[in-house]
């Protein structure tokens, strides 16, 4: 694991960074992080095992020549435009569950904003406790929040991510992703992102949150809809860029955790309009015949719109119902 803060190969990154003109020392690195020349060359080495290429020269010293492409937790502190989500980041290669990890964090003081990031996942997790395939070449994260808001609003942050997400994938991709009722990210009917958000309720308050977000950034989707073809409400993923495109994963988490942290704020402040009417220009459940299976049942109607609290507004049987959980399929 690596994390964001207390971490020798995150200053290096950062002196090499600022010193990409020309070479740094040795002299210099080890003067500068207190260690000796031969751990400055060690860590140099588990840089370049990261991806980093770096020039060495002798008498020189060490001039960094391209970073890596993984989602390291000092490249999404570089830049990283937010106050509370991402104050700390965990990064893995290969974890169980970022969901399982941050989960755990929750009971640990002063982790309210953390954020937990891998590269793969072997117990990857979805809604209703379904599989979720994690292969290298995904975004899968998961954020933690301890918000001092009533238990009523906690329904609002699948709407809160999709939509923040959405918004992300539109910046810095110039792509338009639809949003599928609750939760789910599609381009071209396919899933392309999920999400997932486990709540600890004390009293009638939120004790704390963890959102996880899968993004299929960079992946196969018949391999991943191979694995996934028969687990429930499976209708088709898709990868958001293809194997060759050029395209920075860091940049759109980047963008993604700001966004997030904006919507977040206007909750803070009680200020939810416009969050509701912006997922609903990108939805695509509004206004199609839909069935929703939820814990309660089937419910067969129109969806006409969403509430304010993310609940889907649906026309069945001369009336108008609200759902707070369930999953859609369209009739065509
Ligand atoms: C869904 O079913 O649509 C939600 C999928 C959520 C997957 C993410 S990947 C990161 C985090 N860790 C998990 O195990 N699950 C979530």
């Amino acid at each position: 694991m690596y994390t964001s803060f207390d971490d020798t190969l995150d200053k290096i990154v950062r002196l090499l960074k600022s010193n990409q003109s020309g070479f740094l020392s040795g002299e210099e690195l080890s003067r500068s992080l207190g260690l000796s020349r031969a751990a400055v060359w060690k860590n140099i080495k588990k840089l370049q095992l990261l991806g980093y290429k770096i020039k060495s020269k002798q008498k020189s010293g060490y001039k960094l020549i391209t970073k890596t492409n993984l989602m390291l937790p000092w490249e999404v502190s570089d830049g990283l435009q937010t106050e509370i989500i991402g104050r700390k980041i965990y990064y893995f290669d290969t974890i169980n569950s970022t969901q399982t990890f941050a989960l755990k964090l929750a009971s640990k003081p002063h982790e309210s904003g953390s954020v937990v990031i891998a590269e793969r996942q072997t117990h990857g997790r979805g809604r209703h406790n379904r599989k979720w395939s994690s292969p290298s070449g995904g975004i899968w994260i998961s954020i933690l929040l301890k918000p001092n808001f009533e238990v009523s609003h906690a329904s609002l942050f699948p709407m809160l991510t999709s939509l923040a997400l959405a918004i992300a994938i539109e910046k810095t991709l110039k792509i338009k992703p639809k949003l599928k009722w609750p939760n789910d990210l599609t381009l071209g009917d396919k899933k392309v992102a999920g999400i997932l958000v486990d709540a600890s309720i004390e009293s009638n308050q939120i004790d704390y949150l963890v959102i996880g977000v899968g993004i299929n950034f960079r992946i196969d989707s018949t391999a991943i809809s191979k694995v996934l073809k028969n687990s429930g409400n499976f209708y088709g993923a898709t990868t958001l860029v293809k194997k060759k495109e050029k395209a920075d994963p860091i940049l759109l988490l980047q963008a993604f955790l700001y966004e997030l942290e904006q919507l977040y704020n206007k909750v803070v402040v009680g200020n939810l309009s416009g969050i509701k009417n912006e997922w609903e220009k990108r939805s695509s459940t509004v206004g199609k015949n839909v069935t929703i299976l939820s814990p309660s049942g089937k419910t067969k109607g129109k969806a006409i719109g969403i509430d304010d609290d993310g609940a889907l507004l649906v026309f069945s049987k001369g009336k108008t119902q609200r759902l707070l959980v369930g999953d859609v399929s369209y009739q065509i």
